[in-house]
């Protein structure tokens, strides 16, 4: 072991480690990656209650917003934001499509966002993939959904930009199953549109929420069930879309 600077510890993966049990192996590594590069960062960043409180709304009203903004590691929105930035002012951000690999068209008529797959390699994405990890197994835990993994890419809107009435997944498939959306925004003010309008499911679902993407705010819903449509921005706006999937390896849609 290695005491540095920052006060992180990491762990050399030595002969002699690798020539312990597995299990012995497994936890020095865990714990080293666990406590993370900022030794202030708790492992866990979700408690038990608030995700009863989650699935609870989920399963009772299909949908929630939330505020994440005192529960994410302080200075994380603000790192997010920095990433998509730049994303954005290099050009590295793709017209987004609908649907999936070979029936992927391009619909400018239906969403004209820019999207960038993160790969939750830098430090601000490896913290919300820990983030997201343990949303992942406290829904499980709590409505048996068999969430295998998850997929989430930054999405910015230029002003003018929309994204039509949709669902985020087809009935039946079940790949999608929950939609999370973090907004990244500060001072989001009324006269900047680009609200989140939330449909009731079914035959002519009517309105019944409006989410301001100011950041730090979330919504979560079932993907198969809640209609929702991106109203226009009228400013750049930038948000991280996550979907929890039951499949191990993505189906064309
Ligand atoms: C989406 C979507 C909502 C939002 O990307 O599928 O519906 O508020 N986004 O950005
Ligand atoms: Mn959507």
């Amino acid at each position: 072991m290695d005491d540095h600077d920052n006060g992180a510890v990491i762990v050399a993966l030595t002969d002699s480690l690798l020539a312990r049990t597995d299990g012995l192996l497994t936890a020095a590594v865990g714990d080293a990656l666990s406590t993370g590069c900022d030794p202030a960062v708790p492992a866990r960043l979700t408690d038990e209650e608030w995700l009863d409180a989650l699935a609870d709304s989920l399963s009772d009203f299909s949908w929630l917003s939330l505020e994440l903004s005192t529960r994410l590691p302080e200075g994380l929105l603000a790192a997010l934001l920095n990433e998509v930035t730049i994303l954005h002012k290099t050009e590295a951000m793709n017209r987004a499509g609908i649907g999936r690999g070979a029936s992927l068209v391009e619909d400018r008529s239906v969403r004209r966002d820019k999207i960038a797959w993160l790969e939750g390699f830098s430090e601000p994405q490896a913290l919300l993939f820990r983030f997201l990890d343990q949303i992942k197994d406290g829904l499980n835990q709590r409505l048996f959904l068999g969430l295998k993994r998850f997929e989430a890419h930054y999405a910015t809107y230029q002003s003018g930009d929309f994204y039509k009435c949709h669902r985020d997944s087809f009935r039946g498939r079940a790949s999608r199953v929950i939609s999370l959306v973090l907004y990244l925004n500060d001072d989001w003010g009324l006269e900047d549109g680009g609200e989140l309008q939330v449909y009731s499911s079914g035959e002519g679902g009517q309105p019944v929420g409006l989410v301001r993407p100011e950041a730090g705010r979330a919504v979560l819903f079932l993907s198969e069930e809640v209609p929702h449509e991106v109203l226009p921005a009228k400013r750049t706006r930038h948000s991280i879309v996550c979907w929890f999937r039951q499949d191990e390896v993505p189906l064309p849609l």
